[in-house]
């Protein structure tokens, strides 16, 4: 089999067979196949599209490439995931909830890169906890308190790597198919019996229109389906950061507000949503009202917290935490930005936000740059909140005077206050 003619193929509008997708994936990965071939069929996918069977075998073919965890000895496990966004704090939130509910969980996360977050940076802002488990050590954790969050390690998914550097600098990152195959490659590979996908959709969302995240929804719960896992997903709202923390020990302690129940709104909305659809797929609950009645008894009975406790004491960290967020990490300098007019606020630029989170050091710009787990901000106004002349809309926390005027700055730019305003619709659809 030659690259050439499997480029010429999907260049013409042909449909690839499995043993081309294995072809290319295994001969990219191995290094027989240059950049430059791959960098063509990429865009020969991008123009031409792929159906939901090659789709399906590209998925396979790149979980394939690499480590792969069987998760089979232990029984059902559920895994969520997230296509990214600003104060997007689930994660820590919904797994310990379904957890207390009786699932055992197993998440693989990433870091944050660009203007979202990423939930090893936020769990490594707890003192002494560690992400960087093994395979074995994964495994054990979850077999032995129901719940294990890992680094995701250079050994999964390869191609995936591969592929998404080059998809980086080629102009075909924002393909749904090849979005889809990517997400799901990487969560067939970490083991999960049943994935809840949380597909965001607003202009801090990687999809910012509604429609193509529906799409890509659907084509992820396909994708899934036909690996002969459950899957579900739902579309939410990022037109706004969906907390009202933004930057790591910030984000883990509004988790622990939520999960004590101190806080609600809707960073525990999607969180609920999320949980629920993880314990309908694995017929703990029977439908969404019963799952949600479930999840608040753990909430109100102290189990959902007492779970994160044993997933924290259990990966090295100090989970007094959750009984006493004031242990966690604090910034020096705090600063306020303030409403300029009378109104509503109308509208925010979230991308913006997460950018300025990052300009306080609370994220990556570059790969190797140091998060300062410390920095961030809360935001006091949400959509459609009046607002007056004077009234804080978002208070910064900083370690640094010019980083701290730079993100200022930034965020007086974010923020749009009118005579009328509209709150979002917070989940717009559900897939399953
Ligand atoms: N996230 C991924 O993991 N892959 C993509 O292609 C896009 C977002
Ligand atoms: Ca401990």
């Amino acid at each position: 089999m030659r690259m050439y003619d499997i480029i010429s193929h999907k260049r013409d509008g042909g449909k690839l067979t499995a043993a081309q997708i294995e072809c290319f994936i295994e001969g990219y990965v191995s290094g027989r196949i240059p950049d430059y071939q791959a960098s063509a069929l990429l865009m020969a996918m991008y123009i031409r599209g792929l159906d939901n069977e090659e789709t399906a075998f590209l998925t396979r073919a790149m979980a394939e490439s690499g480590e792969t965890a069987n998760l089979d000895a232990l029984g059902t496990v559920a895994d969520k995931h997230s296509t990214g966004g600003v104060a997007d704090t689930t994660t820590l939130i919904a797994i310990p909830l379904a957890c207390a509910c009786g699932l055992k969980v197993a998440k693989m996360s990433g870091r944050g890169l660009g203007h979202t977050g990423g939930t090893v940076d936020k769990l490594e802002a707890i003192p002494g906890m560690k992400t960087a488990l093994d395979m074995d050590e994964f495994f054990a954790q979850i077999e032995r308190i129901g719940v294990a969050v890992m680094a995701q390690t250079l050994h999964l998914c390869p191609a995936d790597r591969l592929l998404y550097s080059l998809r980086d600098v080629t102009a075909t990152v924002d393909s749904i198919p090849l979005i889809a195959s990517s997400i799901m490659s990487k969560k067939l590979a970490s083991g999960a019996h049943i994935i809840v996908l949380d597909v965001k959709t607003g202009n801090g969302a990687f999809m910012t229109q509604q429609d193509e995240a529906f799409k890509l929804a659907q084509a992820m719960v396909e994708t899934g389906r036909s690996a002969g896992r459950k899957t579900a997903a739902i579309i939410s709202d990022m037109s706004q950061p969906l907390g009202l923390a933004v930057g790591n020990a910030l984000e883990v302690g509004e988790a622990i507000d939520v999960l004590s129940g101190r806080v609600k709104g809707d960073l525990l909305t999607v969180s609920l949503a999320l949980a629920s659809q993880m314990l309908i797929l694995a017929e703990i609950a029977k439908d969404e009202v019963h799952a949600q009645q479930m999840l608040l008894f753990a909430i109100e009975s102290g189990q959902a917290l007492a779970k994160l406790a044993a997933l924290i004491d259990a990966q090295g960290g100090d989970s007094l935490v959750t009984k006493d967020t004031s242990l966690l990490p604090k910034a020096r300098i705090f600063e306020k930005v303030k409403a300029q007019k009378d109104g509503y606020l109308s509208a925010v630029n979230c991308r913006g936000l997460g950018e300025a989170a990052g300009l306080l050091g609370a994220g990556r710009i570059r790969k190797d740059d140091i998060v300062d787990p410390a920095v961030g901000f809360i935001v006091k106004k949400r959509i459609g909140d009046p607002v007056m002349t004077g009234e804080t809309l978002i208070e910064l926390h900083a370690n640094d005077e010019l980083r701290l005027k730079q993100a200022v700055h930034h965020i007086e730019k974010c923020l749009t206050i009118e005579q009328k305003a509209e709150k979002p619709t917070l989940i717009y659809n559900t897939v399953c």
